[in-house]
């Protein structure tokens, strides 16, 4: 069976580097919260542009870290989309916040502004557009509703490393930036790891804090924190990476352009590009009415390919006592049961690519 991923395949491609990096930190002696850290958050906030990047043990460490230095805990909503992945919501019911569902865009499977404008209530103190599949949600109209009702916006930028959305940086638009480095990521460590990007002093202050069992130097600690560290060897491996990144992306959007070309003429309806969006097609998703049988297919052709997500967040068994909404999210429920990605990472051998076009085209 040809892979979804290859990980392994990434690793090969710059084993050199990689070994000079953890012989680095085999011989620096420590091991948290040292000099690879700080170039690394240092480094990344030079990638994008931005004045604070704190370094965290997940994506949805960085999404949580992110909730509680706003302030934000019980008796507050926060605005999510009900298609992404369940870490979204996971984190701010990690803060004892309720998740509130606005429907996404079926084109592009981000946050429909219209959506969540019907879904603002009181209790709402946040927005979290999720960038996903590696394009942004549209930030223009959902940063003027969240401005218009003083919601903070949170971007989810874990699938969008370089994505950008009117030459700004995913991550860098909102009042936080949320980063996954999970392996599979377009930018992906060798184990978990995140990272949160802000413009503001005080709150980067704060999850430096945060993420340190609230620890402000020495033996002070200010206020009760969690141990979400980003550790030594995940930050010399993504400093390695981040400086493939921006051509890793190419390769992804060239893998992409050729299915776009290919697929055009089948019954398979292709993922939209909005309008001034940079697509860094962490996934490339095509929508099928008969989803389900296609992939059986395609498995027997030997091209395995996933489902990002199988359920929508009120569908998910965890989660839907816990979530809420005025509108079901019925586009969102649309896109569960008809989304498929297709294989598509940096190394993809051509010929992959190729056969797993061939096959889709012998059946749709
Ligand atoms: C959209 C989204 N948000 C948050 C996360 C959480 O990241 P992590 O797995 O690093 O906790 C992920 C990745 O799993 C994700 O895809």
């Amino acid at each position: 069976m040809q892979p979804f991923h290859d990980l392994a395949a990434q690793v090969r491609s710059i084993r050199d580097e990689l070994d000079g990096a953890l012989e680095r930190v085999l011989a620096s002696g420590r091991y948290i919260l040292g000099s690879e850290g700080e170039r690394f958050e240092e480094e990344l906030a030079a990638w994008l542009g931005i004045p604070h990047v704190v370094g965290v043990a997940s994506g949805m460490a960085a999404l949580e870290l992110g909730l509680r230095a706003l302030g934000i805990g019980p008796g507050d909503e926060v605005i999510v989309p009900a298609l992404t992945a369940v870490p979204t919501a996971m984190a701010v019911v990690a803060v004892g916040a309720t998740p509130r569902l606005a429907d996404v865009d079926l084109a592009t499977f981000t946050l429909d502004p219209a959506s969540l404008e019907r879904e603002i209530t009181p209790a709402a103190k946040a927005v979290v557009p999720v960038h996903l599949y590696g394009q942004c949600a549209d930030l223009a109209a959902i940063g003027s509703l969240a401005a218009q009702h003083g919601l903070a916006l949170i971007e989810d930028a874990a699938q969008a490393h370089g994505a950008a959305d009117g030459g700004r940086r995913a991550g860098t638009i909102g009042r936080l930036g949320c980063f996954s480095f999970y392996p599979t990521k377009n930018l992906g460590a060798l184990g978990d790891a995140g990272a949160v990007a802000t413009r503001d002093d005080a709150l980067a202050e704060r999850l430096r804090a945060l993420r340190n069992y609230g620890n402000r130097g020495g033996f002070r600690f200010a206020e009760p924190g969690l141990n979400e560290r980003l550790d030594e060897v995940q930050a010399a491996v993504l400093r390695v990476k981040l400086g493939h990144l921006d051509g890793w992306n190419e390769r992804r959007r060239a893998h992409a352009a050729r299915y776009r070309e290919q697929l055009a003429g089948t019954s398979l309806a292709l993922p939209a590009e909005r309008a001034g969006a940079h697509h860094v097609y962490h996934q490339f998703v095509v929508r099928s009415p008969s989803r389900d049988a296609l992939r059986e297919r395609l498995a027997r052709d030997g091209v395995d390919t996933a489902v990002h997500y199988p359920q929508a967040l009120h569908e998910v068994e965890g989660l839907a006592a816990r979530v809420r909404y005025r509108e079901r999210p019925r586009r969102a429920e649309e896109a569960a049961r008809s989304v498929l990605s297709l294989p598509i990472y940096p190394e993809l051998p051509r010929e992959h690519l190729e056969r797993t076009i061939t096959a889709l085209k012998a059946v749709s």
